[in-house]
């Protein structure tokens, strides 16, 4: 299936998995599953199984471990998902414009102990486009966007449509799985409309159900989402972006059909069953997010393989780094020194300092951690892959260490990635 977006000129301008925007995929915890990838771009491409701890060689980072899949050629994906939930998945090359064209799917990793909790669920994929009047596409990064909050689209959609309209059966236990798959935006969830809307999982992980209004959901990031829908039929509920005064709709929900009486409705899933760190044996990392300059390890690594400056600032430029060492995303091939060397089954807790005037959703791949607290604000302790900082904010993550590898660690505004604030920690 082929489709254009609201406004848009023709498929042509769009990359997608499968032809599909977005495609949804499902398996099983615990299942093997595989992808056979066919790159037909006329680049090369990786995908990245954004919060699943699949094994080192299956993360999709090029050159870490495997190389990227030319164009023509296939790689296979093969994996058993070993945590249940809302994931997604994305190239890891060229993000900024492989995800501003659409390629981003979404992996559901079903969960059978969920069997009967909900009467319906919807999943509700989140992104705006940088659309021109035209229809075609504007550029996706620009130096003022990289520098600041990021290049933002204008053209919003869920699932790829403008304010789509979805029904649900009058008093159904309702789940939403809501994912930001947008490289920029950092919307303010409400639901209004729906009585007591919670969080029932963050980065598709169970938590301890907290109320959704005002909750942040950056570039990476999910949530998934229960009520109760209204008893009458024609009620209406809008997603809602309330992140200036004047709330946004993105997407409206209405109750049609049989009604549903749900005689016991449990707004909670089953606990997650992810490895606790032990916080009183745990080492401390300090890691700090800064506005940056080139790195001086990438210069030492410059002059030692006799690469001049000035090429790798021609298409590399350093508005970020962590730790004052910048890596930036078109750089993959050129690995610095990792931000820190960890040991596979201990624990850790990273704090996360933001130096910087802007959020930052920073994600680690191939772990799921336990965000501890914040020294800014209440943050309900959930286990999350993709952690919003805010300016000045401090926040404690914990979680023990994983499988033996190079795990990237990176702001998910994917211009900032691509513009140094991006590391690594080793696992051995
Ligand atoms: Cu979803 Cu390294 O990213
Ligand atoms: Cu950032």
């Amino acid at each position: 299936m082929s489709r254009t977006l609201p406004g848009n000129t023709g498929p042509s301008t769009l990359w997608l998995y499968n032809e599909n925007y977005p495609l949804v995929i499902r398996t099983k915890r615990n299942e093997p599953f595989t992808a056979e990838f066919h790159n037909e771009l006329r680049e090369h491409s990786t995908i990245h199984w954004h919060g699943v701890r699949v094994p080192y060689g299956m993360d999709g980072v090029p050159y870490m471990p495997h190389d990227p899949v030319k164009p023509g050629d296939s790689f296979t994906y093969h994996f058993s998902p070993p945590d249940p939930g809302t994931f997604f998945f994305h190239p890891h090359c060229n993000t900024v414009e492989a995800l501003g064209r659409g390629l981003a799917g979404v992996l559901i990793v079903e969960d059978p102990r969920d069997q009967g909790l909900f009467d319906l669920e919807h999943v509700l994929v989140l992104k705006d486009w940088r659309s021109r009047p035209d229809g075609s596409f504007a550029d996706f990064l620009t130096d003022g966007g990289a520098a600041r909050a990021g290049t933002f689209g204008d053209l919003r959609t869920v699932n790829g449509e403008v304010m789509p309209t979805l029904t649900v059966p009058p008093g159904a236990r309702v789940r939403l799985r809501i994912l930001n798959v947008d490289s920029t935006r950092i919307p303010m969830l409400n639901l209004r409309g729906a009585a007591n809307p919670v969080v029932i999982a963050t980065d598709g992980n169970a938590c301890d159900p907290f109320a959704l209004n005002g909750w942040r959901l950056g570039p990476a990031m999910r949530a998934d989402v229960a009520f109760i829908a209204p008893t009458k039929t024609g009620a209406e509920i809008v997603l809602e972006d309330v992140f200036s005064t004047r709330p946004r709709p993105l997407a409206k929900l209405v109750t049609a059909g049989d009604g549903l009486r749900s005689t016991k409705a449990v707004l909670r899933l089953p606990a997650a069953e992810l490895p606790m760190p032990d916080l009183k044996a745990a080492t401390t990392l300090d890691i700090q997010l800064l506005a940056g300059s080139l790195d001086p390890a990438l210069e030492t690594w410059a002059k030692q393989n006799g690469v001049s400056i000035d090429e790798l600032c021609l298409t590399q430029k350093v508005f970020w780094s962590i730790n004052r060492q910048a890596w930036p995303g078109a750089a993959h091939d050129r690995k610095p020194p990792p931000l820190f060397e960890l040991k596979s089954g201990k624990s850790y807790v990273a704090e996360l300092f933001n130096g910087t005037p802007h959020q930052h959703p920073m994600h680690l791949h191939g772990h799921t951690f336990r965000v501890l607290s914040s020294s800014e604000r209440d943050l309900p302790p959930h286990w999350a892959d993709t952690v919003l900082v805010r300016p000045k904010e401090r926040i404690r993550i914990g979680f023990v260490a994983g499988q033996p590898g190079d795990w990237m660690f990176h702001c998910h505004i994917i211009e900032h990635q691509e513009t140094g604030m991006m590391g690594y920690l080793r696992v051995t």
